[in-house]
Protein backbone atom coordinates (compact mmCIF):
# COMPACT_ATOMS: atom_id res chain seq x y z
CA UNK A 1 0.00 0.00 0.00
CA UNK A 2 1.56 3.80 -1.16
CA UNK A 3 2.40 5.48 2.45
CA UNK A 4 1.98 9.07 2.98
CA UNK A 5 1.88 11.43 6.02
CA UNK A 6 1.70 14.79 7.05
CA UNK A 7 5.17 15.91 8.74
CA UNK A 8 5.45 18.96 11.02
CA UNK A 9 6.12 19.60 15.37
CA UNK A 10 3.86 19.80 16.62
CA UNK A 11 1.29 17.34 14.19
CA UNK A 12 -1.02 16.07 16.95
CA UNK A 13 -3.58 18.60 15.90
CA UNK A 14 -3.42 18.09 11.82
CA UNK A 15 -6.90 17.26 10.37
CA UNK A 16 -4.84 16.30 7.16
CA UNK A 17 -5.18 12.33 7.78
CA UNK A 18 -8.86 12.81 8.07
CA UNK A 19 -9.29 14.73 4.75
CA UNK A 20 -6.83 12.62 2.68
CA UNK A 21 -8.07 8.95 3.68
CA UNK A 22 -11.79 10.26 3.44
CA UNK A 23 -10.52 11.64 -0.33
CA UNK A 24 -8.94 7.63 -0.63
CA UNK A 25 -11.64 6.27 0.09
CA UNK A 26 -14.16 8.59 -2.37
CA UNK A 27 -11.82 7.79 -5.32
CA UNK A 28 -11.12 4.19 -4.27
CA UNK A 29 -7.17 4.59 -4.28
CA UNK A 30 -5.42 1.86 -2.30
CA UNK A 31 -3.28 4.15 0.39
CA UNK A 32 -3.03 5.25 4.11
CA UNK A 33 -1.86 8.74 5.48
CA UNK A 34 -0.46 9.47 8.93
CA UNK A 35 1.08 11.61 10.85
CA UNK A 36 4.99 11.73 10.83
CA UNK A 37 6.46 14.12 13.95
CA UNK A 38 9.41 14.99 13.26
CA UNK A 39 12.30 17.04 16.25
CA UNK A 40 13.62 20.05 15.16
CA UNK A 41 16.95 19.78 13.16
CA UNK A 42 16.35 16.17 12.30
CA UNK A 43 14.20 17.55 8.94
CA UNK A 44 16.21 15.63 6.60
CA UNK A 45 16.86 12.23 8.30
CA UNK A 46 13.02 11.99 9.13
CA UNK A 47 12.29 12.44 5.81
CA UNK A 48 14.80 10.04 4.43
CA UNK A 49 13.79 6.98 6.69
CA UNK A 50 10.32 7.88 5.66
CA UNK A 51 11.08 7.62 2.36
CA UNK A 52 13.85 4.39 2.62
CA UNK A 53 10.13 2.62 4.14
CA UNK A 54 8.30 2.99 1.01
CA UNK A 55 6.91 6.69 1.52
CA UNK A 56 5.54 8.03 -1.83
CA UNK A 57 4.79 11.51 -0.30
CA UNK A 58 4.32 14.27 2.49
CA UNK A 59 2.84 17.20 3.17
CA UNK A 60 4.67 19.39 5.28
CA UNK A 61 3.50 22.08 7.92
CA UNK A 62 5.26 24.47 10.75
CA UNK A 63 8.09 25.15 11.13
CA UNK A 64 9.67 22.73 8.10
CA UNK A 65 8.14 24.35 4.99
CA UNK A 66 11.37 26.22 3.80
CA UNK A 67 13.91 23.10 4.34
CA UNK A 68 11.27 21.04 2.44
CA UNK A 69 12.30 23.86 -0.35
CA UNK A 70 15.55 23.05 0.05
CA UNK A 71 15.10 19.34 0.26
CA UNK A 72 13.16 18.88 -3.17
CA UNK A 73 15.21 18.40 -6.17
CA UNK A 74 12.62 19.79 -8.82
CA UNK A 75 10.20 22.74 -7.61
CA UNK A 76 6.78 23.72 -9.51
CA UNK A 77 6.74 27.87 -10.35
CA UNK A 78 4.89 28.56 -7.59
CA UNK A 79 6.85 26.59 -4.87
CA UNK A 80 10.02 28.92 -6.17
CA UNK A 81 7.96 32.03 -5.82
CA UNK A 82 6.77 30.88 -2.66
CA UNK A 83 10.00 29.80 -1.11
CA UNK A 84 8.02 27.41 0.87
CA UNK A 85 6.66 23.74 -0.03
CA UNK A 86 4.07 22.28 1.81
CA UNK A 87 3.46 18.72 -1.20
CA UNK A 88 6.70 16.28 -1.35
CA UNK A 89 6.25 14.06 -4.23
CA UNK A 90 9.06 10.79 -4.10
CA UNK A 91 9.20 9.89 -7.76
CA UNK A 92 10.66 6.07 -8.42
CA UNK A 93 13.73 7.19 -10.60
CA UNK A 94 14.77 9.40 -6.71
CA UNK A 95 14.07 13.06 -7.69
CA UNK A 96 12.16 14.65 -5.25
CA UNK A 97 9.48 17.06 -6.76
CA UNK A 98 8.17 20.09 -4.29
CA UNK A 99 4.71 21.82 -4.69
CA UNK A 100 3.05 24.70 -2.65
CA UNK A 101 -0.81 24.00 -2.91
CA UNK A 102 -1.66 26.40 -0.35
CA UNK A 103 -2.79 29.26 -3.15
CA UNK A 104 -4.00 26.96 -5.41
CA UNK A 105 -5.94 25.35 -2.33
CA UNK A 106 -7.35 29.23 -1.70
CA UNK A 107 -8.41 29.29 -5.51
CA UNK A 108 -10.11 26.05 -5.40
CA UNK A 109 -12.33 26.93 -2.40
CA UNK A 110 -13.32 30.28 -3.93
CA UNK A 111 -14.21 28.41 -6.92
CA UNK A 112 -16.07 25.60 -4.95
CA UNK A 113 -18.30 28.77 -3.56
CA UNK A 114 -18.20 30.08 -7.05
CA UNK A 115 -16.72 33.40 -6.74
CA UNK A 116 -14.33 34.62 -9.58
CA UNK A 117 -11.71 37.17 -9.12
CA UNK A 118 -11.14 38.12 -12.75
CA UNK A 119 -11.60 41.76 -13.37
CA UNK A 120 -12.34 42.52 -10.05
CA UNK A 121 -11.38 44.47 -7.39
CA UNK A 122 -9.59 42.42 -4.16
CA UNK A 123 -8.23 44.23 -1.09
CA UNK A 124 -5.87 41.64 0.68
CA UNK A 125 -5.25 42.39 4.19
CA UNK A 126 -1.92 41.03 5.82
CA UNK A 127 1.63 40.52 4.34
CA UNK A 128 2.93 37.40 6.32
CA UNK A 129 3.45 33.83 5.14
CA UNK A 130 -0.21 33.42 4.79
CA UNK A 131 -0.37 36.16 1.96
CA UNK A 132 2.45 34.98 0.36
CA UNK A 133 1.11 31.59 0.29
CA UNK A 134 -2.36 33.06 -1.76
CA UNK A 135 -1.03 35.90 -4.21
CA UNK A 136 -0.03 34.33 -6.69
CA UNK A 137 -2.75 32.17 -7.22
CA UNK A 138 -4.78 35.43 -7.01
CA UNK A 139 -2.62 37.12 -9.69
CA UNK A 140 -3.32 34.09 -11.67
CA UNK A 141 -6.62 35.08 -11.81
CA UNK A 142 -6.82 38.08 -13.55
CA UNK A 143 -8.21 40.66 -11.23
CA UNK A 144 -8.67 44.36 -11.82
CA UNK A 145 -6.42 45.04 -8.91
CA UNK A 146 -4.92 43.98 -6.04
CA UNK A 147 -4.22 46.21 -2.85
CA UNK A 148 -2.46 44.27 -0.22
CA UNK A 149 -2.70 46.26 3.44
CA UNK A 150 -0.11 45.42 5.79
CA UNK A 151 0.53 47.20 9.39
CA UNK A 152 4.48 46.83 8.77
CA UNK A 153 4.18 48.84 5.73
CA UNK A 154 8.27 47.34 4.88
CA UNK A 155 6.50 44.05 4.48
CA UNK A 156 3.81 44.60 1.97
CA UNK A 157 6.20 46.24 -0.30
CA UNK A 158 9.06 43.02 -0.14
CA UNK A 159 5.89 41.10 -1.63
CA UNK A 160 5.10 43.66 -4.08
CA UNK A 161 8.37 43.75 -5.34
CA UNK A 162 8.58 40.14 -5.60
CA UNK A 163 5.04 39.73 -7.17
CA UNK A 164 4.51 42.84 -8.86
CA UNK A 165 1.32 43.63 -10.22
CA UNK A 166 -0.17 44.71 -6.96
CA UNK A 167 -0.56 48.47 -4.99
CA UNK A 168 0.04 48.25 -1.39
CA UNK A 169 -0.77 50.78 1.50
CA UNK A 170 -0.69 51.23 5.35
CA UNK A 171 -3.92 50.70 6.99
CA UNK A 172 -4.24 54.64 7.39
CA UNK A 173 -4.04 55.26 4.39
CA UNK A 174 -6.80 52.88 2.52
CA UNK A 175 -8.92 54.54 5.14
CA UNK A 176 -8.43 58.06 3.90
CA UNK A 177 -9.22 56.45 0.34
CA UNK A 178 -12.35 56.17 -1.32
CA UNK A 179 -11.97 52.79 -3.27
CA UNK A 180 -14.09 50.29 -3.19
CA UNK A 181 -13.35 46.36 -3.32
CA UNK A 182 -15.68 43.33 -4.53
CA UNK A 183 -13.67 41.11 -2.13
CA UNK A 184 -11.42 41.32 0.71
CA UNK A 185 -9.24 38.62 2.27
CA UNK A 186 -8.28 38.85 6.22
CA UNK A 187 -4.42 37.06 5.60
CA UNK A 188 -3.62 38.55 9.06
CA UNK A 189 -3.33 36.39 11.97
CA UNK A 190 -5.71 38.98 13.84
CA UNK A 191 -8.87 36.30 14.27
CA UNK A 192 -6.87 34.21 16.51
CA UNK A 193 -6.75 36.47 18.77
CA UNK A 194 -10.47 37.95 17.86
CA UNK A 195 -9.33 41.10 16.71
CA UNK A 196 -10.52 43.10 13.68
CA UNK A 197 -8.27 44.71 11.45
CA UNK A 198 -8.24 48.45 11.14
CA UNK A 199 -10.44 48.97 7.87
CA UNK A 200 -13.73 51.26 7.74
CA UNK A 201 -16.81 49.76 8.29
CA UNK A 202 -18.33 51.21 5.19
CA UNK A 203 -15.39 48.72 3.12
CA UNK A 204 -17.92 45.61 4.24
CA UNK A 205 -21.15 46.89 2.37
CA UNK A 206 -21.79 44.00 -0.64
CA UNK A 207 -18.59 43.05 -0.43
CA UNK A 208 -17.33 39.22 -0.54
CA UNK A 209 -15.09 38.83 2.62
CA UNK A 210 -13.01 35.48 3.00
CA UNK A 211 -11.04 35.08 6.02
CA UNK A 212 -7.87 32.62 5.98
CA UNK A 213 -8.47 31.47 9.52
CA UNK A 214 -10.82 29.39 11.11
CA UNK A 215 -12.03 28.25 14.22
CA UNK A 216 -14.81 25.79 15.95
CA UNK A 217 -17.39 27.89 14.55
CA UNK A 218 -18.06 28.41 10.45
CA UNK A 219 -17.62 32.09 11.10
CA UNK A 220 -14.75 33.92 12.99
CA UNK A 221 -14.65 37.69 14.47
CA UNK A 222 -13.97 39.11 10.72
CA UNK A 223 -16.71 37.41 8.97
CA UNK A 224 -19.27 37.90 11.94
CA UNK A 225 -18.44 41.15 11.81
CA UNK A 226 -18.37 41.95 7.88
CA UNK A 227 -21.30 40.19 8.02
CA UNK A 228 -23.24 42.78 10.32
CA UNK A 229 -21.53 45.43 8.04
CA UNK A 230 -23.93 44.21 5.10
CA UNK A 231 -21.04 41.68 3.70
CA UNK A 232 -23.20 40.06 0.78
CA UNK A 233 -21.05 36.42 1.67
CA UNK A 234 -18.81 35.60 4.23
CA UNK A 235 -16.56 32.57 4.51
CA UNK A 236 -13.39 30.87 6.88
CA UNK A 237 -10.53 29.56 5.76
CA UNK A 238 -11.59 25.54 6.42
CA UNK A 239 -12.28 25.13 2.92
CA UNK A 240 -8.91 26.21 2.12
CA UNK A 241 -7.18 23.76 4.27
CA UNK A 242 -9.49 20.60 2.28
CA UNK A 243 -8.45 22.77 -1.09
CA UNK A 244 -4.51 22.70 -0.54
CA UNK A 245 -5.38 19.18 0.48
CA UNK A 246 -7.12 18.12 -2.52
CA UNK A 247 -4.30 19.82 -4.61
CA UNK A 248 -1.88 17.87 -3.10
CA UNK A 249 -3.60 14.63 -3.23
CA UNK A 250 -4.29 15.37 -7.18
CA UNK A 251 -0.25 15.76 -7.62
CA UNK A 252 0.32 12.24 -6.10
CA UNK A 253 -2.83 10.50 -7.34
CA UNK A 254 -3.47 12.37 -10.63
CA UNK A 255 -7.22 11.96 -9.51
CA UNK A 256 -9.25 15.01 -8.30
CA UNK A 257 -11.61 14.24 -5.25
CA UNK A 258 -14.40 16.33 -4.33
CA UNK A 259 -14.12 18.80 -1.85
CA UNK A 260 -17.81 19.10 -0.38
CA UNK A 261 -18.26 15.60 1.54
CA UNK A 262 -14.95 16.15 3.33
CA UNK A 263 -15.64 19.63 4.29
CA UNK A 264 -19.38 19.16 5.72
CA UNK A 265 -17.67 16.08 7.58
CA UNK A 266 -14.95 18.35 9.36
CA UNK A 267 -17.46 21.21 10.28
CA UNK A 268 -19.10 18.60 12.04
CA UNK A 269 -16.20 17.56 13.94
CA UNK A 270 -15.06 21.40 14.98
P1 LIG B 1 3.46 34.40 9.29
O1 LIG B 1 4.09 33.37 10.18
O2 LIG B 1 2.24 33.93 8.57
O3 LIG B 1 4.40 35.10 8.38
P2 LIG B 1 3.23 36.86 10.52
O4 LIG B 1 4.43 37.28 9.79
O5 LIG B 1 3.15 37.04 12.00
O6 LIG B 1 2.89 35.39 10.32
O7 LIG B 1 2.02 37.58 9.78
C1 LIG B 1 0.81 37.74 10.35
C2 LIG B 1 0.09 38.90 9.66
O8 LIG B 1 -0.87 39.43 10.57
C3 LIG B 1 1.03 40.04 9.34
O9 LIG B 1 0.55 40.71 8.20
C4 LIG B 1 0.90 40.92 10.57
O10 LIG B 1 1.21 42.28 10.36
P3 LIG B 1 2.74 42.77 10.51
O11 LIG B 1 3.44 42.30 9.28
O12 LIG B 1 2.65 44.24 10.61
O13 LIG B 1 3.26 42.12 11.76
C5 LIG B 1 -0.57 40.78 10.83
N1 LIG B 1 -0.89 41.13 12.20
C6 LIG B 1 -0.69 40.39 13.31
N2 LIG B 1 -1.11 41.03 14.40
C7 LIG B 1 -1.58 42.23 13.98
C8 LIG B 1 -2.16 43.37 14.63
N3 LIG B 1 -2.33 43.40 15.96
N4 LIG B 1 -2.56 44.42 13.88
C9 LIG B 1 -2.39 44.40 12.53
N5 LIG B 1 -1.84 43.36 11.86
C10 LIG B 1 -1.45 42.30 12.57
Amino acid sequence: MDRYAVLGNPINHSRSPFIHTMFAESTAQNMEYGRLFCPLGEFVKTVDDFRANGGKGLNITVPFKEQAHAYATMLSDRARRAGAVNTLKFNDDGTVYGDNTDGAGFIFDIKRAGWDFTGRRILVLGAGGASRGILGGILDEKPLSVLLVNRTVEKAVVLQQEFGGIEVCSFEDLNCRSDRFEFIINATSLSLNSKLPAIADGLYKDARVYDLMYGSSSSTVFTEHAVKCGAEEAMDGLGMLVGQAAVSFEIWRGVTPEPQPVLDALRQQL
